[in-house]
């Protein structure tokens, strides 16, 4: 596929579906695209396109695919560290918190956030709002379940990020899979929502956005930052990560920065 043949699809899927596209990056949608024709068997690009038309089953599909869901438990120790010493202390006082997670793939950062906010003591006046613009995503991370082999990892980020149990605690193992334990669940609402094309979704005092701005061009960044902002009351806290900034942004100058390593701002004004 050309790149001509993508800014096609780009058209198409906005016209058919309404899906926005158009402010993705196009080396890493040209990637996947090519990737889900190839495990599709679907030769050409004129057969993806009759595909995308006439099969809204396998449109879902294929925007299950496009979109990058990788992610993992505590990913990135630092930023959960950071969380810790930085953030929660100050929001500590609050009656109620309310957390947004933005772009949460398959749950793994949610469910870190609620295991810090028990072991914080504060899971029990917290409310966590996770969205994310693809169904499976939001499938799978309200089930919660998630393979074994990748728990020696997870567990290592989890004692690097200040963890002092053991993370195993949290879940309920058959020997191949583990699920987080309920209790951590209670307190999560996970729902679609497209940073692209949805409104302000809530006000939370803590809104987590990592590796999702990335695909997008700075246009496009600075519109979801807006979105951030406009979502965020005085005070409230924006964690975007180590990949990502807030330099494409005209709000810039209405955060204070926090943790310059991990990109956690504070509203200000
Ligand atoms: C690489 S994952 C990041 C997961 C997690 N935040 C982390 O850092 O580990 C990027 C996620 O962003 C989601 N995403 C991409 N475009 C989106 C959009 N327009 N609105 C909401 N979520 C989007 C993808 O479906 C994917 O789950």
């Amino acid at each position: 596929m050309t790149f001509d043949d993508l800014e096609d699809i780009i058209l198409l899927i906005n016209k058919h579906y309404g899906y926005d596209f158009s402010g993705y990056s196009r080396a890493s949608l040209l990637r996947r695209i090519n990737r889900y024709m190839e495990v599709s068997k679907l030769e050409s690009i004129f057969s993806l396109k009759f595909e995308l038309i006439n099969n809204p089953e396998k449109f879902n599909e294929f925007i299950n695919e496009i979109v990058v869901n990788v992610s993992e438990f505590f990913r990135d120790p630092s930023f959960y560290k950071s969380l810790r010493t930085k953030v929660f202390p100050y929001l500590e006082s609050y009656p109620k918190i309310n957390i947004w997670s933005a772009g949460c793939s398959f749950g793994e950062e949610t469910y870190s956030l609620a295991i810090l906010l028990k072991e914080l003591n504060l899971l029990h006046k917290s409310r966590l709002y996770a969205t994310d613009i693809s169904d499976n995503a939001i499938s799978k991370s309200k089930k919660g379940i998630y393979s074994n082999k990748d728990f020696k990892e997870y567990s290592n980020n989890y004692f690097s990020s200040g963890g002092k149990e053991s993370l195993n605690e949290y879940f309920v193992s058959d020997g191949k899979k583990s699920m987080i334990n309920s209790e951590l669940k209670k307190d999560i609402l996970f729902t679609k929502h497209n940073l692209v094309a949805d409104g302000v979704f809530k006000e939370c005092q803590l809104i987590l956005c990592r590796n999702v701005l990335i695909y997008f061009n700075e246009e496009l960044q600075n519109k979801v930052i807006n979105l951030f902002y406009d979502s965020l009351p005085i005070h409230g806290f924006l964690a975007l990560g180590n990949k990502e900034s807030l330099r494409f942004s005209t709000v810039f100058d209405k955060f204070k920065e926090i943790d310059k390593e991990q990109k956690i701002f504070q509203k200000i004004k």
